[in-house]
């Protein structure tokens, strides 16, 4: 289906004009659309709801994919780990979506996205909002751009709690937005903790433990050290890495799963599952036609609030 510019269109949303100021939030978005075009079905995650947010620029560029996917094909025959980079976004969806509708369906009605960029949770699921609180953190600017682009009806429904990660409390802006510590709540943090120093992750980590009933969950993903890995992908890392920094994004934040379980114990979580990329691959990738695949770096994991 087209619009008439040309473009695929996915939803009565009007896009916007201007790329959001986020530029990996953008890229992650678009990978996850770019999968519903390229890969086969099913898909692993729907997210075609998040076209209207992309930028003109990338929602010209994936208008072209569906008539270059052979194109895309030998490049990623060459290239394999490009298929990897959508591999772990759209696994890492699926790996906190299947959390969230665990812990809804287990009563949970305090959901928060951090570090959401164009998580479209809100959107997609307008169900859970009759039920649910959906709380999303992230940068001042980039919040302020998605609010200004969602759907009126979305935004209202949504509580934005903007929060410098790196600096703020997040847990007195939680409470300040009406998060409450009697009540579990779900937390998903998706693309995100590579991007902070390991400080930071520790501080997240610890405000979430303040505000955190028995019973809540926090769905992140992760990135190992590129000394842990062998040369191909420790290869791939170190290119992502720097073409990361060049814009102004480096990753600050890799960590070991026995970092990760420091971490959590030092704030208050346990970490209930920890899946390797092979187990994130035989969950959701065995048996599929497409080339998707999971990077050697990329880890999920789901942390439930230890009693205290
Ligand atoms: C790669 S995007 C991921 C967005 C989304 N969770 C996803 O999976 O597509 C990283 C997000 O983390 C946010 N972020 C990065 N550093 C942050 C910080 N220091 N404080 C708050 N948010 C931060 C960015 O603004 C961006 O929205």
């Amino acid at each position: 289906m087209q619009d008439q510019a040309g473009e695929p269109r996915y939803s009565g949303a009007t896009p916007a004009e201007a790329s959001p100021p986020c530029r990996t939030a953008e890229a992650a978005a678009a990978l996850r659309l770019w999968h519903t075009v390229a890969d086969a079905e099913p898909a692993i995650f729907d997210d075609r709801a998040v076209h209207p947010l992309l930028g003109p620029g990338t929602r010209r560029m994936l208008a072209l994919v569906p008539g270059s996917a052979w194109g895309l094909r030998a490049l990623e025959g060459m290239q394999p780990e490009l298929a990897g980079l959508r591999g772990q976004v759209v696994v890492r969806a699926r790996f906190a979506e299947d959390a969230l509708d665990r812990a809804v369906a287990g009563g949970c009605r305090q959901l928060l996205i951090l570090g959401a960029g164009l998580d479209t949770t809100g959107l997609r699921r307008p169900e859970l909002l009759r039920s649910a609180t959906l709380t999303e953190v992230d940068q001042p600017t980039m919040q302020a751009w998605k609010r200004a682009h969602l759907p009126p009806a979305t935004a209202q429904r949504t509580r934005f709690v903007p929060v410098e990660l790196q600096s703020e409390r997040l847990d007195e802006r939680l409470r300040a937005a009406g998060v409450s510590d009697t009540a579990p709540l779900l937390a998903t943090w998706l693309g995100c903790t590579y991007y902070l120093p390991p400080p930071a992750i520790q501080a997240t980590l610890a405000a979430l433990g303040r505000v955190a009933a028995p019973g809540s969950e926090i769905a992140l993903d992760y990135w190992l050290p590129t000394e842990r890995l062998q040369w191909r992908p420790r290869a791939f890392l170190q290119g992502v890495q720097l073409a990361l920094a060049s814009q102004q994004d480096p990753l600050l934040g890799l960590m070991t799963p026995d970092d990760l379980a420091r971490y959590a114990d030092e704030a208050g979580w346990r970490v209930a599952e920890d899946m390797s990329p092979a187990q994130l691959h035989a969950r959701w990738l065995s048996g599929r036609r497409d080339s998707l695949s999971i990077p050697a770096f990329s880890r999920c994991a789901r942390l439930v609030r230890a009693p205290s």
